[in-house]
């Protein structure tokens, strides 16, 4: 599919396609939407970013809040959404040893408890070894600095999945 079609579609397909690009926030496609026509995938990209951009701290951080632990319950309980299933499970978050999966355990609550909202990482550009370190490096980051730094991942995760989806023959039009 490319921007032209991605133009075309009626807010209801566009919110089915595009409605998890940022982990369980649909509503930012669905606001994005009526900034349609989009020049280029890289336009839509950079509306969605602005909308991200735009929103005060606490937005910012309820964002943060809707993605999962990574290697947490809902990786165990098979709750993930797909695309946070396929991308935890490319940085093998699902083939941790028994002392990797306890750090990352205890490492994911120190975290919550000092920022108050999870550890945020674009597990596709990372492997376990790198999510390991950062996420012990990251714990000692200001609340401010942590919050931005969350946010950029988020951006760069959202970037992967829209090429993913622009490129599944799934939704040629
Ligand atoms: N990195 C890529 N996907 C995810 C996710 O779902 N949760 C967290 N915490 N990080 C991610």
């Amino acid at each position: 599919m490319d921007i032209a079609a991605v133009n075309l579609l009626p807010y209801e397909d566009f919110v089915n396609i595009f409605g998890n690009v940022v982990e369980k926030c649909p509503i930012i496609p669905a606001a994005v939407w009526s900034r349609r026509p989009f020049v280029s995938v890289k336009a839509f990209e950079a509306a969605i970013n602005e909308f991200v951009d735009a929103l005060p701290e606490s937005g910012k951080e309820g964002i943060l809040r809707c993605h999962p632990d990574l290697a947490g319950r809902d990786l165990k309980s098979g709750t993930l959404t797909r695309e946070s299933q396929e991308e935890q499970a490319g940085a093998g978050m699902d083939a941790l040893s028994s002392s990797e999966a306890a750090r990352m355990a205890r490492l994911n609550e120190e975290y919550k408890k000092r920022f108050g909202f999870p550890f945020v990482i674009c597990a596709r550009m990372n492997d376990k070894a790198a999510i390991l370190q950062q996420l012990s490096a990251r714990c000692q980051n200001e609340l401010a600095v942590e919050r931005a730094r969350g946010i950029e991942e988020v951006k760069k995760i959202c970037h992967l999945r829209i090429h993913l989806l622009l490129s599944d023959g799934t939704f040629k039009l």
